[in-house]
């Protein structure tokens, strides 16, 4: 079977063009990193409240809500009903979905805050200073204490090659090269990150980083707090 990266995932690409849905087929450290907060919340006082956010089929909502808390899968698509027939085949009542664009600022009124936002494989689809304004949005919906669990394609990844990221951070919004394109099924442009860019993301979005580092494939992978 043909493999899409280092980690052995399937192509199984979403269907909005937005690469590959890697959450519904394992769990990466930075998940498994979710779940432990979600455990000790559980542990320490019962109930825990999570976002999903770029939430694809949903496979980290899941495991998240299995960990006991009450979560929130927010994407733009239009498939939250698979997504809510999952759960439930497994007895999972504690998971809503909303279709909603990320950076619609009057969504987060709707939705409240959170104990942890997890945002795996989607940051990179909005130029730069968008990004910036998501951020913010994200800290905004986090309670005192709250942690953010972002990831974003690396510019040393091999979605690097051929792809036009000489530009500063700013300014880089780019296509990948077709090989890669059509490789990870990703065809909008998309802004690349190195780990410095990452750290700017983070400090322009008033966020401060616990943790930051790069995955085997060279994806950057952060955890932060409120700054
Ligand atoms: C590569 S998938 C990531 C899925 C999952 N989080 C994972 O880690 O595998 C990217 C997802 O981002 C979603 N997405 C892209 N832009 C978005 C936006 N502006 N608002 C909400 N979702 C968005 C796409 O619909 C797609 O499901």
């Amino acid at each position: 079977m043909r493999q899409d990266d280092a980690q052995g995932d399937k192509p199984l690409k979403t269907r909005s063009g937005h690469g590959i849905d890697v959450a519904v087929q394992r769990e990466d450290y930075l998940d498994g990193s979710a779940i432990r907060q979600i455990r000790s919340l559980i542990a320490w006082r019962g109930t825990a409240r999570a976002l999903d956010a770029a939430c694809a089929a949903g496979g980290q909502a899941r495991r998240m809500a299995r960990a006991g808390a009450a979560v929130t899968a927010v994407d733009l698509h239009s498939d939250g009903a698979a997504l809510l027939r999952a759960a439930a085949d497994e007895g999972l009542t504690q998971i809503d979905f909303v279709q909603a664009d990320l950076r619609d600022r009057e969504l987060y009124r709707r939705l409240g805050q959170f104990d942890l936002i997890i945002a795996q494989r989607f940051i990179h689809y909005l130029p730069f200073p968008d990004a910036v304004d998501v951020i913010r949005l994200f800290r905004q919906a986090l309670l005192p204490g709250g942690t953010l669990y972002l990831s974003a394609s690396g510019l040393r990844s091999e979605l690097g090659q051929q792809y036009d990221g000489a530009a500063h951070i700013a300014e880089r919004f780019a296509a990948l090269w077709p090989p890669m394109a059509n490789k990870h099924g990703i065809h909008d442009r998309v802004c690349l990150y190195e780990e410095h860019d990452m750290r700017a993301l983070l400090d322009a979005g008033g966020m401060r980083i616990a943790k930051l580092y790069a995955s085997p494939f060279g994806n950057l992978k952060c955890i932060a707090c409120l700054a």
